[in-house]
Parts: C-alpha cells; sequence; structure tokens
C-alpha cells in the first residue's frame, strides 16, 4: 500500500508539472542547500561555487546548487542531522563529525595516517579504499558521502607564545572539535581539551574562554582567529580530512545522466579545492603575518611523538585496521 500511494504521488508529481510530457526531464528544477562552515574567501566556498555553477549548466538548469557559507545553516553538528532529515541536501564537515555514525571514521583524523596532502587526496578519491565507508551510512542515516577535501596539516595556535614543545601546552585550554579522538590528542599533549563549535571559536579566543585552538593556516586566517591568538606554533600534527556528505534520497532522484554530471562536477571541484590549498597556504601565511601574527617552525616531532599512542588506542576494530591499511597502502 506503502509503494502505491508514492507511486501514485510520484505520477501526480510529474503530470502537475508540465504539460509537455511526464518524464524526469519535465519535472520543476531542484536547487540543493549546500551548508558550510568557512567564509567566502576560503578555497572550499571557491570550489563549491563552482561545482554548483558546472551543475547547473551540465544539467541545463535541472539541479542547482546554493551555498549557504558562514555557518549561516548552523553547526557541522547540526548539518549532519539535517542532511540526513532531508533537511538541507549537501553540507561539508569535519571527519569527527561522522565518528558517532561510523567509528570507521575515526581513522582519517588520526596522526601520521596521512603523509601529505597529495596522500591524502589520492586516498580519498580512491573507490576501492573508501567506497565501503562512505556507503556506509546510507541505510542507517539516509547519508552519503560523496568525497573530501583537505583540511592540511593542522597546527597549534596560542594567544601568549609559540608552543616549542608539548610541555608549553601545561595547563592550556585547547578548543577541540567535538570528537573523542581530539579531545584524547589534546590530553595527549597535556593540555585541557574544550570541545567547542568552529563558529565560536573567535569568542573563545577574545574572551579568554580558551587559551587556544588547533587548525591549518587558512581557517586561521579566515576566521581572524590571528587577530586573538596571534602566536602560530607549526605542529603539523595531523592533516585533516573534511567531507562532502549528500541526502542520499536527493542523489537517487537523478536520472543516470544528471548523475554523472553531479560527480564530474564534484571531481573537478576537489580538484581545484587542492590545487588552492597550496597557493591559499602561503598566502594566509603573509596575510596573518601582516595583521600581526607570528608564525614559527617548533619540535614537531615531539608533538608526533605524544600522539603516535592514539593510533593503538583508536583503531580497535577490524574495519578500522582495513581501512588504515588501504590509506598507508597508497602512501609512497
Ligand atoms: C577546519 C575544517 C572544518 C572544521 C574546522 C574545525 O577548518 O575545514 O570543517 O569545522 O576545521 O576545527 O571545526
Amino acid at each position: 500500500a506503502v509503494v502505491g500511494v508514492a507511486a501514485l504521488t510520484l505520477a501526480g508529481c510529474a503530470s502537475g508539472s508540465g504539460d509537455s510530457g511526464s518524464s524526469a526531464e519535465a519535472t520543476e528544477p531542484k536547487t540543493m542547500k549546500l551548508a558550510l562552515n568557512q567564509a567566502q574567501d576560503h578555497p572550499s566556498f571557491i570550489a563549491l561555487e563552482a561545482f554548483g555553477e558546472y551543475l547547473t549548466d551540465a544539467t541545463d538548469g535541472r539541479w542547482n546548487i546554493e551555498v549557504y557559507p558562514d555557518a549561516q545553516l548552523g553547526d557541522q553538528a547540526q548539518y549532519v542531522q539535517s542532511v540526513s532529515d532531508g533537511v538541507i541536501d549537501l553540507a561539508v564537515v569535519s571527519a569527527p563529525q561522522l565518528e558517532n555514525l561510523n567509528d570507521d571514521f575515526v581513522v582519517f583524523s588520526l596522526p601520521t595516517v596521512f603523509d601529505s596532502i597529495d596522500h591524502q587526496m589520492s586516498v580519498l578519491s580512491d573507490d576501492e579504499a573508501v567506497g565501503d565507508v562512505y556507503a556506509s551510512l546510507e541505510d542507517s542515516n539516509n547519508i552519503t558521502v560523496v568525497g573530501g577535501l583537505t583540511q592540511g596539516a593542522r597546527s597549534i595556535y596560542l594567544k601568549d607564545k609559540i608552543a616549542e614543545t608539548p610541555a608549553d601546552l601545561a595547563g592550556k585550554k585547547i578548543r577541540v572539535q567535538e570528537s573523542p579522538v581530539f579531545i584524547a590528542m589534546i590530553e595527549a599533549l597535556g593540555a585541557s581539551p574544550t570541545p567547542m563549535a568552529f563558529s565560536e571559536v573567535y569568542t573563545g579566543l577574545q574572551s579568554g574562554v580558551i587559551d587556544g585552538a588547533e587548525n591549518n593556516e587558512i581557517s586561521y586566517l579566515t576566521q581572524n582567529h590571528y587577530e586573538v591568538a596571534p602566536f602560530f606554533s607549526f605542529t603539523r600534527h595531523l592533516i585533516g580530512a573534511d567531507f562532502l556528505i549528500s541526502n542520499t534520497d536527493t542523489l537517487n532522484e537523478m536520472s543516470e545522466e544528471d548523475r554523472a554530471a553531479f560527480d564530474e562536477g564534484w571531481t573537478a571541484a576537489w580538484e581545484q579545492h587542492t590545487d588552492l590549498w597550496v597557493t591559499d597556504t602561503d598566502k594566509a601565511i603573509e596575510d596573518a603575518t601582516a595583521g600581526g601574527a607570528t608564525f614559527e617552525e617548533v619540535d614537531s616531532e615531539a608533538f608526533t611523538e605524544a600522539l603516535t599512542p592514539l593510533l593503538d588506542e583508536f583503531i580497535t576494530t577490524d574495519s578500522q585496521q582495513a581501512l588504515y591499511d588501504a590509506i598507508r597502502a597508497g602512501a609512497e
């Protein structure tokens, strides 16, 4: 009975939306809402806007994307729920946001897993390595992971000083993403983790609720964190991953041809993003320095050494181990 009702509703929609026929092509154009917590000068916004333009063009306007930057649609934890519910169609979320849904996603956030951005992006676009984990939330949560975007290397920045070694973090309250791995990481460095949404970090630093945070150079600049925490230590403790997630039902509404256009546009988008990442990182360092920030090379090996035990602590299941092995097999 349920199937029957759905079929009738669909038939009703198709015949109601155009007089010229009932093919999928005749249905109303669709605009997918894409939620992003980054600013408009961040490579993710730029590449995703281009993705939208490509899609509109390639599908003759049948499918469109409207990007909502600056956390206009809330924070990433909400994006996961909203994409699952179909309230929004697409969102960019950091890997830790998916850990609760499938703990295999933990592997993407561990130190030393990725050797470089190139290694990371070749794995994140390799269906054999990540296809299963990307599809793993479809039945349970109605979420498809479309693909990955690099966050580059993450480093620690403080309000009052450069951290040469983990010892300099003693007693410091460091903002982390809402995730057990990131909490454990800051604890392993001897500091106190304070989980907080990305959009709240600037005020947290300004008011002194936190003493520092960890992120890449581009977010450090584009979120203006350098204004309130001007000491950036190149700890490069891990290479982070973002994922573009989609409501699965929305993707399934696309014709085969439109889905192919979507996939092609996405590939062009992450490639552009990866290229932009390199140039924008240099520019972010330059601009933040001009704005008063100090960047310093520090004893990054000491940080990595303190964090290495997390691999054993967090890779505990066979599927996590298999994903880790697949990622490492893609390294040089
Ligand atoms: C990076 C990442 C974001 C994430 C943020 C954070 O900027 O690209 O997706 O939200 O870090 O630390 O929360």
